[in-house]
């Protein structure tokens, strides 16, 4: 187990200072953060912090640059989070590391300041340690609570968290990266039953890890979105023009069969000629798919009968959405699974759900205060799910 920022006496951090890696890989439009999920997820850590009287120096990365760009800059990031806390956040422009230190020397006490996006050195990436070493230099102990980023081994989650040990300080976890811990791994280790998995999303190559790893777990496996397609093709069914990833069709057989009844794919689809907003669509049978068709949803009746499944279990986990949800008409499937989670939760199950799209599916429905916990992070909750290496939590300080 890791240790947390909960576990440090706050004592100790009065007068020190934290260099805290966060998950700010916001969308803006027009110079401002469009969705703060992400920021006020980062809140508690922040607040913990600069109550125990600890100055803070946050890195985060956005997007993937390939050097500095100034619409990629974290300045609006600064912005949003003076707002959200009330108090400012000074952004520090700085690339080179001697002009970062000498701006991280005069911050004041218990303030906060944010550095240049992290991606904008190309050492990030390459978890050089020149570069993670400058960073934990910055600070007396180090707080990861960039849970969104913990699958890659980067300088400043990885890299930074060996530097500050190398130089006697703690790495430890921030408070959003211990409950994402607590409901994607804890929470799930040994789930009340029956337990129902919900996965969707395009392929089944980049989910492979987690659609074996949840069959193991799960008492029933719902399928949704294009990766059906491949599946429904494995069976010999037509699937028109809908997306399908030929190459995976022996590892769609095989996943049945490891599955059995224990995976349940839709019985009908909505299909559509065009993949835009106001094209015409019908439902059909899923053995009635014509040459011409595309999938873009699941039909009615799989709505109905995913809905049922998920109303009878006492946890769940969602990843991925189950059509083109991005264009209205087809995110009705979508729309009816995130609701049926929401009323399994109003009825007490655990209901957890992916980062990424069924986050924003989730917000969309209107329901993302009534689940138990909506991750901050797509791939990197797919990753943990499946079992795969997290180079940003392993590198973390053991609770002794
Ligand atoms: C995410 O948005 O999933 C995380 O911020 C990770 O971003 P990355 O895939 O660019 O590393």
């Amino acid at each position: 187990m890791k240790k947390a920022i909960s576990d440090i006496d706050p004592a100790w951090l009065e007068g020190r200072t934290a260099v805290v890696r966060a998950d700010f890989n916001v969308p803006l439009d027009d110079g401002r953060v469009s969705d703060d999920h992400r920021l006020r997820a980062s809140l508690p850590t922040l607040d913990l912090l600069t109550a125990a009287g600890a100055r803070v120096v946050l890195l985060s990365h956005l997007g993937r640059p390939d050097g500095p760009s100034p619409e990629l800059s974290l300045a609006p990031v600064a912005t949003r989070l003076t707002e959200l806390l009330g108090r400012p956040v000074q952004f520090i422009g700085e690339l080179d590391a001697g002009k970062v230190a000498a701006a991280v020397a005069h911050l004041p006490a218990a303030s906060i300041g944010l550095l240049e996006n992290t991606r904008f050195l190309a050492g990030d990436a390459e978890n050089d340690p020149a570069l993670a070493a400058s960073w934990a230099d910055l600070g007396d102990i180090f707080v990861n609570d960039a849970f969104g980023v913990a699958h890659r081994a980067h300088a400043s989650t990885a890299g930074l968290a060996e530097a500050m040990m190398a130089r006697g300080g703690e790495a430890v976890a921030g408070l959003l990266m211990a409950k994402e811990l607590l409901f994607l791994e804890d929470a799930l280790l040994e789930p009340e039953r029956p337990f129902t998995g919900i996965l969707g999303g395009a392929k089944i190559s980049g989910k492979i890890g987690v659609i074996s790893a949840l069959l193991g777990r799960v008492d029933r496996l719902l399928i949704g979105g294009a990766m059906a397609n491949t599946f429904f093709m494995a069976m010999g069914l037509d699937t028109g023009s809908s997306l399908v990833e030929e190459d995976s069709l022996d590892l769609a057989k095989s996943l049945m069969e490891q599955g059995g009844e224990r995976l349940v794919l839709p019985v009908d689809c909505v299909v559509t000629h065009e993949l835009r907003e106001g094209a015409e669509a019908r439902t059909v049978e899923r053995s009635e798919v014509a040459q011409d068709d595309k999938i873009v949803d699941i039909g009615p009746r799989t709505r109905a009968m995913f809905a049922e499944a998920i109303g009878g279990s006492k946890s769940i986990l969602w990843n991925g959405p189950m059509g083109v949800f991005e264009i209205d008409p087809f995110a009705e499937g979508t729309i009816a699974i995130a609701w049926a989670v929401a009323a399994a939760c109003d009825r007490g199950a655990l209901g957890v759900i992916g980062g990424g799209d069924s986050g924003a599916a989730v917000e969309r429905a209107g329901v993302a205060d009534r689940v138990t916990h909506v991750s901050t992070g797509g791939g990197a909750s797919i990753k943990l799910l499946a079992g795969a290496k997290m180079p940003g939590l392993d590198s973390l300080t053991e609770k002794g």
